[in-house]
């Protein structure tokens, strides 16, 4: 008897987790941790941080590699990303890549700075990102303009610098023309 209420509690643990899709996939279960941050279906509520979901694949995975490696300094990142083993760096990108971008909340949209026709180049007409001749450049369009705006500074001062030519394109704009352009690609609702 004791042996069957053992056996039938087990069927019924195994019956939820895999109703609740976990263990299925240990990459994807190593992925709910980023959700406090980053947001689960929905942007990060602090907009200091990026939004991933739906980010270019190519460039998800650079950035996860330098984390670890340091080429691109973020101390809570680097150690989020050393979670990850770097035989599962890829599918975690993926997996990241193929979930829909969350839309932000936008204010008005803003005025077209002139700055923004020199981005367009890399970034795609749409600021969506996409293959360019530095390598995968990242969506630019509806991520948070304050976060962006962080970005273009520590390219302009050194601080990030696993791009090079993103660190002279920011360091020939000033904070305000930088600052403009953020709030215009962050209004973008493509
Ligand atoms: C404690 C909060 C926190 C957690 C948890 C977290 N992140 Fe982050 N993440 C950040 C912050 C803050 C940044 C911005 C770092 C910077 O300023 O360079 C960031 C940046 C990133 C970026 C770069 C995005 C871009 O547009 O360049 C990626 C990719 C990323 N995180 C992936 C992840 C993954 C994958 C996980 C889970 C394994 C995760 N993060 C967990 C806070 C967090
Ligand atoms: C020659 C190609 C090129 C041009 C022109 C260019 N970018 Fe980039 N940009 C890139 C690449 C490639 C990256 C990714 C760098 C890396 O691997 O970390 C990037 C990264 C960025 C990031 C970091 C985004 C994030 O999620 O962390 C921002 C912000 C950015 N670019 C803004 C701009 C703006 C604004 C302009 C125009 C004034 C511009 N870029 C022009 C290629 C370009």
């Amino acid at each position: 008897m004791k042996k069957m209420l053992f056996a039938s509690l087990l069927l019924a643990l195994v019956a939820t987790k895999a109703d609740s899709g976990f263990a299925a996939d240990p990459v994807e279960a190593g992925l709910q941790s980023c959700g406090s941050c980053h947001g689960v279906g929905a942007p990060p509520h602090d907009p200091t941080i990026p939004i991933i979901d739906g980010q270019q694949v190519g460039y998800l995975q650079k950035q996860l590699q330098e984390f670890r490696s340091g080429e691109r300094e973020s101390q809570v990142m680097s150690s989020m990303a050393e979670s990850i083993r770097s035989s599962d760096l890829a599918r975690a990108a993926a997996l990241i890549a193929s979930r829909p971008w969350p839309k932000r909340a936008n204010g008005a949209a803003a005025s077209e700075p002139d700055a923004i026709a020199a981005c367009r180049s890399c970034h795609g007409v749409d600021l969506g990102g996409g293959q360019s001749p530095e390598g995968v450049a990242p969506r630019l369009a509806g991520q948070s303009p304050e976060y962006l705006a962080d970005q273009m500074g520590a390219f302009a001062r050194g601080e990030r610098g696993n791009g090079q030519t993103m660190m002279s394109i920011m360091q020939s704009l000033d904070a305000e023309e930088r600052a403009r352009l953020a709030t215009y690609m962050g209004g973008l609702s493509n």
